[in-house]
């Protein structure tokens, strides 16, 4: 750990009043007694995290946490029943090239995921972002970009058939305004929209056993945006195309107020005969100078998963909640958002916040 983060830590232990102690039974204790997240939960709830790998954490100063850090495989194993990809199989990590996959990683998070009887959420097939080089500049025709895309699918999905319990197939297509990306998601702009409706049959194709969710931000609660999502798949479900669920990212920020209608929204998507979820979770916050979280904002932040949880514990589909990394070094928020970060349910050392304790306890009352 480096000096500055181990006496934020350290000062951060003691505002709390935390002893230094649970730093060390952060640590997985032996199975049973809902000593982890997923000991507690209740039958059929998958509580998960994403497995921290790619995309930002190329640039920091550590190797790559998945593959290199045995404490943090340890709590990922101990804690959870279900892991995502951070970005491990996106397009540009997992087909860097036209003619060549690169399956390396995914395969290894896949493996660790039954090693661990784990589930895996797949993450994810047709996006704006995170597509490599080769497929935004390539000046490829229509019919051989339907062809890529299709290619792509197929491949992808089925590699991990069976393995995969929820395929995030169509990420963050609208815009807040409700608007479909037109301009920035290469698919949509160059084949038009009915290239959604495709990608879920080849996806169900591949893989006639995972569940095929639409997956964005900010649709927590009922707005144009999520609007946008409902009018969407109500219609693919009329055409008969197999959309199985809706998620809801989760990233909040205490800058913010909760989205109160999290839970009705959630209802609404559940009505339309889907599967739902969250499946980003965590809750940023504007940090003081110092730099470590106050305790009003460690309460606020417990207070914002709990919320969060319970909303999809009362929504008899939602049946997977899960977070976007479970410690602060290794959290993508300080990259995009510069003064805040400690969105996450664990200190640099793995010891737990009051978030944590908050969801496992309320895991628990649930059981
Ligand atoms: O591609 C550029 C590369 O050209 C450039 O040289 C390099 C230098 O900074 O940056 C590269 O971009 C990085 C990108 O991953 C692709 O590897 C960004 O810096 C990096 O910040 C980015 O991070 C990932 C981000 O998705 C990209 O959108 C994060 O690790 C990942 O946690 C985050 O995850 C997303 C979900 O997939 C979807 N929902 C939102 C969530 C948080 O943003």
């Amino acid at each position: 750990m480096k000096p500055a983060r181990l006496i934020m830590t350290l000062f951060t232990a003691v505002a709390l009043s935390m002893p230094l102690a649970s730093a060390a039974s952060a640590a997985p204790e032996a199975s049973g007694h809902h000593h982890t997240l997923r000991a507690a939960a209740p039958k059929g709830f998958y509580i998960g995290s994403a497995v921290a790998g790619g995309g930002h954490h190329e640039n920091q100063p550590y190797p790559d946490p998945f593959t290199s850090d045995r404490p943090y495989r340890k709590v990922l194993a101990a804690e959870f029943s279900s892991v995502s990809a951070e970005n491990q199989m996106k397009w540009e990590y997992i087909h860097p090239e036209r003619n060549r996959y690169n399956f390396g990683t995914a395969d290894a998070i896949v493996r660790f995921a039954q090693q661990n009887r784990q589930v895996v959420r797949g993450h994810t097939l047709l996006w704006h972002s995170q597509n490599p080089e080769w497929l935004e500049k390539g000046q490829f025709t229509k019919d051989e970009l339907r062809a890529i895309l299709r290619e792509h699918i197929t491949t992808v999905v089925g590699r991990y058939a069976g393995k995969i319990q929820q395929w995030d197939v169509a990420n963050e297509i609208f815009t807040d305004a409700g608007a479909l990306r037109t301009a920035d998601n290469i698919w949509i702009r160059e084949l038009g929209p009915g290239i959604i409706a495709d990608a879920f049959r080849w996806a169900h194709r591949a893989d006639p056993r995972a569940k095929l969710f639409f997956n964005d931000y900010n649709v927590e609660g009922v707005n144009a945006k999520s609007d946008a999502y409902h009018a969407l798949i109500k219609d693919l479900r009329a055409a008969g195309v197999p959309v199985h669920g809706f998620s809801a990212q989760g990233h909040l920020s205490l800058d913010y107020g909760f989205p109160d209608d999290l839970e009705r929204n959630l209802k609404r998507f559940a009505a339309l005969g889907l599967q739902t979820a969250l499946t980003e979770v965590d809750v940023r916050m504007t940090l003081p100078a110092s730099g470590v979280p106050t305790e009003a904002q460690l309460r606020q932040q417990a207070d914002y998963y709990q919320r969060m949880l319970t909303a999809c514990l009362n929504v008899s589909t939602c049946r997977s909640f899960t977070i976007w990394g479970f410690v602060d070094k290794y959290s993508w928020v300080p990259v995009f958002f510069q003064g805040q970060g400690a969105a996450t349910v664990m200190w640099d050392d793995f010891s737990r916040k009051p978030a944590y304790h908050v969801l496992r306890s309320t895991l628990a009352e649930r059981r």
